[in-house]
């Protein structure tokens, strides 16, 4: 994405008309938001059941610790399900699943409350009680919501690790949540093959202590080794439970679920979201960006709920709001490139939510594969993940909406829990590459090193400077990384670590991460993290990892390493095989595009490895300011060593 295509964007697109005579929300909600901010949440927090109201809104004594609904008490998994079983809706369908190899499941509200009360009759006898951590380590298929929600429901807590992630980045998270029950799968289908899940299991409890128990649903029938005592199947342990569990209220402020994210540092971040404040705006944020109708709408997020996205979009969000998803369990391309839009046609999908990553890959493998598919029932399109840049934006809007359906850019993360900048569909112009404004109630703004606001198109950095309800509430188990991470730099308000700028019209556009946290299709991966896998290969002394620019992906992660001494470089052979580790060792989504085996890293006096040099050789550009260089030959040695760009 270049900015300079984002500067020279100039068009915009009022609200269809029909859509905004209907649409849950008008401009009101702004002016009602900025009357009185807390007014607002707390209205948005009524659209849930709660069995105690609360005394408080926001508790901010402790800044940056917030309450939210203080003295409030509320269950997630009765929100989710029983209410809208109580108040009729059971025969109304939460998901139409499908696997990839093309068999489906349809589940009513009826049939998840019930397969949710059984898996969480079986965790009660399995001892996990409230506040216990339980890891999920799932595909794409209805145990994992069935899973996360009957954690919710008896007060557990979930820590979802995506399917694809190593053993090691499984064990790491399993040893730092101190999860004792874990929930897997033997495998899933990915581009058209089972691939195993349940291996990962095994080599990451077998490195961690206190996991008394692995949970394992079958799904592709591979075989698999078995821990007797340990090991127990879903169909044997669940199945046989009761339907019936009546559930427990909880504090509006009791933990919902740790999402591991990266940061800046080695070691992931487990930002913890709790119960009420996040349901809230959740579900709050999920009906009024996709404009969502519970009776009438097919809303489908394209995403794995191993990610921030699937748990506020594809859990939460959609089902405390009654709506009917379509769920998807493998790749877009499996068994044909037409596989979504044959989904969105079969399905009647109103809503589709998805990354700028897969529009761009649709982009690559042409028009004329939408085009064969009725697509007519679509209404409204969402993006989320990384700027959307605007040649995307005009293919998804012509392409897969038809030239009808607007866009919404949603700007958020892991740690904002729910959406933070984005348009609302009846209310907003949509200017193609920018997210836009805050969302009512939540305040935004462009600030220099200093903290002073910006408005007149200069970059800065974005921060937000008030608590919002969906906020995560800490770093597990490490209260001072939380302070350190977002709130030291400005000391009173939350750095985003996004760089940005705001246009006249008040627009925020978002230029990417300012910290060594890379964006690959729309995954955050710590540059940190990649150089630290590969340092750890023995033929490694050194590495530096840079996130360089991609067509597709957003950024590509392109590694510069220093052979140790006694190292061979054995040229294409070692290359296949650093990249093969990094792959192993935090997952494939960390495989380095390109690694360049160099002399030298060019170096500050301080020894800070300069990064933005880096940067520009793998993004082919004329190298900037060296003079703060040790060397500044190093970098001509570095381009002399250069293979051809890829
Ligand atoms: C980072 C958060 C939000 C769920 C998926 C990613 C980038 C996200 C946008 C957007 C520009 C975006 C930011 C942010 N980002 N959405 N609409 N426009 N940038 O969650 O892994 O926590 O990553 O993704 O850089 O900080 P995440």
């Amino acid at each position: 994405m270049s900015e300079t295509s984002q500067a020279t964007e100039s068009r915009s697109y009022p609200p269809p008309e029909d859509l905004a005579a209907q649409a849950n929300v008008g401009p009101e909600v702004y002016e009602e938001a900025a009357r009185d901010r807390l007014a607002f949440w707390e209205s948005a927090a009524r659209r849930l059941t709660w069995e105690r109201e609360w005394d408080t809104a926001l508790d901010w004594t402790n800044p940056p610790f917030a309450k939210w609904f203080v003295g409030g008490k509320l269950n997630v998994a009765y929100n989710c399900l029983d209410r809208h079983v109580e108040a009729g809706h059971g025969d109304q369908v939460a998901y139409h699943w499908e696997g990839e190899p093309g068999d489906t499941r349809t589940l009513t509200y009826a049939d998840l409350k019930d397969e949710v009360c059984r898996a969480a009759n079986a965790l009660l006898e399995l001892g996990v009680q409230a506040g216990d951590r339980v890891a999920i380590y799932l595909p794409m298929i209805p145990e994992a919501v069935i899973s996360m929600l009957a954690c919710a429901r008896i007060g557990a807590v979930h820590m979802v690790v995506f399917g694809g992630f190593s053993a090691d980045a499984l064990a790491s998270r399993i040893t730092d949540a101190g999860a004792q029950v874990v929930i897997t799968a033997d495998g899933g289908y990915r581009r058209g093959a089972p691939s195993a899940l349940k291996p990962a299991v095994d080599d990451a409890v077998s490195r961690t202590e206190g996991v008394r128990h692995v949970l394992v649903v079958k799904r592709t029938e591979q075989d698999v080794e078995w821990s007797e005592g340990r090991d127990l199947w879903w169909h044997d342990v669940v199945t046989k439970q009761s339907a019936e569990h009546t559930c427990e209220f909880f504090d509006a402020e009791h933990p919902l679920y740790i999402m591991y994210t990266s940061g800046t540092t080695a070691k992931p971040k487990g930002i913890l979201h709790t119960s009420g404040g996040y349901l809230t705006q959740v579900a709050y944020t999920h009906w009024a960006t996709f404009d969502l109708k519970p009776d009438r709408d097919v809303y489908w997020t394209a995403a794995d709920v191993g990610w921030v996205t699937g748990h506020s979009y594809i859990v939460y969000g959609p089902l405390a709001n009654r709506a009917t998803s379509v769920m998807y369990e493998g790749t877009p391309e499996t068994p044909h490139r037409g596989r979504w839009f044959e989904l969105i046609q079969k399905y009647g999908v109103t809503i589709l939510y998805t990354a700028p990553t897969v529009i761009r890959t649709f982009m690559k493998w042409g028009e004329d594969i939408p085009a064969g598919f009725d697509l007519s029932s679509l209404r409204l399109l969402g993006s989320v993940g990384e700027p959307i840049n605007p040649e995307a934006w005009s293919w998804y809007h012509q392409h897969v909406g038809g030239g009808r359906c607007p866009i919404v850019d949603t700007w958020w993360q892991t740690e904002t829990g729910g959406h933070m900048i984005n348009p609302l569909p009846g209310v907003t112009s949509l200017v193609p590459g920018s997210a836009q404004v805050p969302f009512p109630g939540i305040s935004a703004k462009v600030v220099d090193d200093e903290g002073n606001e910006l408005s007149d198109d200069s970059t800065g950095l974005l921060v937000l400077t008030e608590p919002w309800p969906s906020m995560l509430r800490t770093i597990w188990g490490d209260d001072d990384r939380y302070v350190d991470t977002y709130w030291s730099r400005f000391g009173n308000m939350y750095f985003a670590g996004d760089g940005a700028k705001k246009d006249a019209d008040g627009n925020i556009w978002l230029l990417g991460r300012v910290d060594d946290v890379m964006n690959v299709s729309g995954h955050r991966i710590s540059t940190t993290e990649v150089e630290s896998s590969l340092v750890g290969h023995p033929t490694v002394a050194e590495a530096a990892v840079v996130g360089a620019s991609d067509p597709t992906t957003g950024q590509g992660i392109v590694a510069f390493v220093i052979l140790r001494g006694n190292a061979e470089d054995s040229g294409d052979e070692l290359v296949q095989q650093l990249k093969t580790h990094v792959a192993k060792d935090i997952g494939p989504i960390a495989k380095p595009r390109q690694i360049m085996v160099v002399q030298e890293l060019p170096k500050t006096r301080s020894g800070k490895i300069m990064r933005r040099l880096l940067r520009d050789i793998a993004e082919n550009r004329e190298l900037g300011d060296v003079t703060t260089l040790t060397d500044s030959s190093v970098m001509n040695m570095i381009k002399d060593k250069l293979p051809a760009a890829p």
